[in-house]
């Protein structure tokens, strides 16, 4: 499965993206917003992909311009938190390109993957508190809060998470795609 949208391409994570998924995840500031520890060898960002990013709905997002690997964004599963989370959405961008719209239109082209291909009924989203930059990601595509809840990451035992949903509902009626 290929998605499109304006200024990128999401597809399947390949071993050849180890070096531009190291490069990113090298930066402490990517994995500390999102709560792992940056990697630390192209080695390592090769096992991610094996593991990880083998789901196949995990997509690499290819920048149009450079064709460079320079994020990934998916539905990945999360340990149960109390209640059904499973449906939720997870990103990270190479700071680079922060600050340009590109992971709220990649989450915008994945909610529509996800209400139309997959069918599914909602769709979660969460970021850790004081986590500005995903919070207004979030906001921006018409998420509405939910709950937080007390998780453990790699970096810190008691990060307050908050989790938000859109409905399928919420999405045809158009909420957050102008956002
Ligand atoms: C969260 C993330 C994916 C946002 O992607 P993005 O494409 O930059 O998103 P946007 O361009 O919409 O910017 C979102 C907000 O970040 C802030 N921002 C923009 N550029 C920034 C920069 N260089 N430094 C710090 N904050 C910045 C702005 O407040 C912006 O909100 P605004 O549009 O209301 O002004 C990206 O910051 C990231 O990869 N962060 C680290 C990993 C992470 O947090 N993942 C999510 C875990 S829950």
């Amino acid at each position: 499965m290929v998605l499109e949208t304006e200024r990128t391409i999401l597809r399947r994570f390949t071993e050849e993206d180890a070096e531009d998924l190291y490069a990113y995840a090298s930066d402490p500031r990517v994995g500390r917003a999102a709560g792992w520890r940056p990697h630390v060898s192209v080695k390592e960002s090769r096992d991610i992909i094996r593991s990880v990013f083998s789901s196949p709905t995990e997509f690499a997002i290819v920048d149009r311009e450079s064709g460079h690997v320079i994020g990934s964004a998916g539905f990945l599963p999360r340990p149960a938190v109390g209640r059904d989370t499973s449906n939720e959405i997870g990103y990270s961008l190479s700071p680079t390109y922060w600050g340009r719209g590109i992971m709220p239109e990649v989450v915008r082209r994945l909610l529509r993957y996800g209400f139309t291909d997959l069918h599914l009924p909602e769709i979660w989203c969460a970021h850790g508190t004081g986590n500005l930059q995903s919070q207004r990601v979030i906001e921006k595509c018409g998420f509405h809060f939910v709950f937080s809840q007390h998780l453990s990451t790699d970096l810190e035992k008691d990060r307050l998470t908050c989790f938000y949903v859109l409905t399928r509902e919420e999405w045809e009626r158009g909420e957050g795609r102008h956002g």
